[in-house]
């Protein structure tokens, strides 16, 4: 197969060793506008052939049915190289978070069915993992009785990207650039995560905010106006009983830094760490009148990081027509799921955004 990366950055080059990881050779080609991205690239890399421009890049030869391009771009950038690929006639595989906005979303997903390419998100990092399987496996077994509520809490005292993580990328902190803060930018794992386990088919944001703490590490010379601390109160609905899911995310908070999953029904409860697959889960439950912990079994963990799973996924599904990666409306929807918690935030209206199913389907 041929892959063909948008962007020559950070995220480009773990797609790239991902590829050199696949059953099949990959040859790759790289397009940035930047030399001195390029030629970071080139040095890891010498075998890719690399352009200056996306659009000589896919013009350069005829398009073959496995070809895949990923758009490794800020997300401000995401919407003209994906459709520019859709056009070129190969599937597409965005970073996340997909867009900037729905109506970026919605044009993505039609020009991928005018061209009749997939189109997908690479928002599942974490899908797959051994401890999600485990997880997902305790739900289905019916252990957890009638699921009712879910916490999922991740907070960081100080990693806001672009200024202790990734200080070079400043677009991080630009919400014209970037879309959005900690919600933007981890919230596509934590959606495509919380809706693989709690497989809804409509999400209700019931209350939402967002804010921004102040540290005397804050950059005044650079646009600087996206959240670090962001939270929901949402509904899940579908097969069973309603899921009330607490929600919280922080690259900056002054309060502790913590990293919480738990899911609770009315026999038992689960708790995990998505985010580090080398955490134990467990399951807990009560035997005469106490509570019980035990470690569940999640079997070895794979060979694959969380960096190679989205090219393994949206591989897997040009093969199979179904994997654990997020493509079509699915993609668009669990995106609108962003833009519905800002709007929630922003006008304190409840929000509904209906799911389509694994295979693209909405209830
Ligand atoms: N850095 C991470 O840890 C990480 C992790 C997961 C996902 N992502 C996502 O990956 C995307 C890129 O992030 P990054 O960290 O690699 O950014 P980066 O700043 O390291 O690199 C972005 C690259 O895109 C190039 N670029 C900009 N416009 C372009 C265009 N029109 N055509 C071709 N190249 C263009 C820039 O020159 C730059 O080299 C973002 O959507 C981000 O959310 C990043």
């Amino acid at each position: 197969m041929r892959l063909y990366l948008i962007g020559a950055g950070v995220i480009a080059r773990t797609h790239a060793e991902a590829a050199a990881k696949l059953p099949v050779t990959a040859e790759l080609r790289v397009a940035d506008p930047s030399p001195a991205a390029l030629e970071a690239f080139a040095e890891r890399f010498p075998d890719a052939l690399r352009f200056a421009d996306a659009e000589a890049m896919l013009a350069a030869e005829p398009p073959r049915e496995d070809d895949i391009v990923i758009v490794a771009t800020p997300p401000f950038a995401h919407l003209e190289p994906v459709k520019l690929a859709l056009r070129s006639g190969r599937h597409v595989l965005c970073e996340k978070p997909l867009a900037m906005n729905d109506a970026e979303a919605e044009e993505m997903l039609r020009v991928a069915g005018e061209c009749g390419r997939k189109l997908g998100c690479c928002s599942v990092r974490f899908k797959g993992m051994a401890h999600m399987e485990a997880v997902k496996r305790v739900l289905r077994s019916g252990a957890l009785g009638d699921v009712y509520h879910a916490t999922f809490a991740h907070k960081s005292e100080r990693s806001r990207a672009g200024i202790e993580y990734q200080p070079a990328s400043r677009w991080f902190l630009d919400k014209s650039k970037s879309g959005g803060g900690i919600l933007i930018d981890w919230g596509p794992y934590d959606f495509a995560t919380l809706i693989d386990v709690l497989d809804p088919a409509e999400i209700e944001f019931g209350g939402a905010w967002t804010r921004r703490p102040v540290t005397e590490a804050d950059p005044a010379d650079v646009v600087f106006d996206v959240e670090t601390h962001a939270g929901a109160y949402m509904t899940f609905r579908g097969a069973g009983e309603p899921v009330r899911v607490h929600y919280e995310r922080a690259s900056c908070a002054h309060g502790e830094a913590c990293g919480r999953a738990e899911i609770e029904g009315t026999r038992g409860a689960v708790r995990w760490h998505p985010f580090d697959s080398k955490q134990p889960v467990y399951i807990r439950y009560d035997k005469g009148g106490s509570i019980v912990e035990e470690q569940v079994e999640t079997g070895p963990r794979g060979d694959l990081t969380i960096f190679d799973n989205p090219l393994f996924h949206f591989w897997a599904e040009l093969q199979n027509g179904e994997s654990l990666s997020n493509t079509g409306r699915r993609a668009v929807d669990h995106f609108r799921c962003l833009s519905a918690f800002y709007a929630c935030a922003e006008t304190g209206q409840k929000q509904t955004v209906a799911i389509a199913g694994a295979k693209g389907e909405r209830a």
